[in-house]
């Protein structure tokens, strides 16, 4: 069963999210998947100024949408001006969806592959329950291997590379992120399993009052 913690604030949430990623990288962990969406962009400033030895991290990513990297709405370019653009990982993944989900998806799963099990898997949550680009009801949710291309994405652009459900649940720190009272409908379908989000048992959810319905 995931694991829920509520703190008081977004703040708090970030703090919180920044202070096990530190820990975990900190312990040993090499590989670090970097969330999409809007949700981790305070989390990734408190790494930018955490102490971390970068030079040990591999940086993926959970998600991209197929879009140039210098996009406003591509997860690599909100990755690189809050934390990428500070620190210096050993090296970066970019999933480059600017190739299109199938030439995109094949290359990272190779990469993937290559490297899982992951260590550090930072995700947030969609309104409708979805986390990555696994939308629930959608034919990605199923799928195996380690990456998968996305079409017709309910939440735009339509056109996205997810790392798959399986890939997720193998990891061995998930950490979901959901703050605001939107997210509350969506986390308390999450803690019934109904939704890809809530489908990965040893995930860890950092959840402000406003997403746990409080
Ligand atoms: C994406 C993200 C997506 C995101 C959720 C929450 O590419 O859109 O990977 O899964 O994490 O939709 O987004 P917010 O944090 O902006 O609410």
């Amino acid at each position: 069963m995931p694991e829920f913690q509520v703190l008081a604030t977004p703040e708090d949430v970030a703090r919180a999210a920044a202070d096990q990623i530190v820990a975990a990288l900190n312990g040993g962990a090499r590989t670090l998947v970097l969330a999409g969406g809007n949700t981790p962009k305070r989390c990734y400033e408190l790494l930018a100024g955490a102490e971390v030895m970068w030079g040990r991290v591999t940086v993926l990513f959970g998600d991209e949408r197929c879009v140039p990297p210098d996009h406003p709405e591509s997860n690599y370019r909100t990755a690189r001006e809050s934390l990428l653009g500070r620190v210096a990982p050993a090296t970066v993944h970019r999933i480059a969806g600017e190739l299109g989900p199938d030439e995109a998806t094949a290359a990272y799963d190779r990469i993937v592959g290559a490297l899982a099990p992951l260590d550090v898997v930072l995700l947030g949550a969609g309104e409708d329950g979805h986390t990555a680009s696994l939308f629930p009801g959608h034919p990605e949710v199923q799928a195996t291997g380690w990456a998968v291309g996305v079409r017709n994405a309910p939440k735009p652009p339509p056109d996205r590379v997810s790392l798959t459900l399986p890939a997720l649940q193998g990891a061995r720190h998930v950490i979901v992120l959901a703050t605001g009272a939107g997210k509350a409908e969506a986390v308390a379908r999450a803690r019934r399993g109904e939704v890809p989000s809530g489908m990965i048992a040893g995930a860890l959810w950092l959840l402000d009052r406003a997403a746990a319905g409080q």
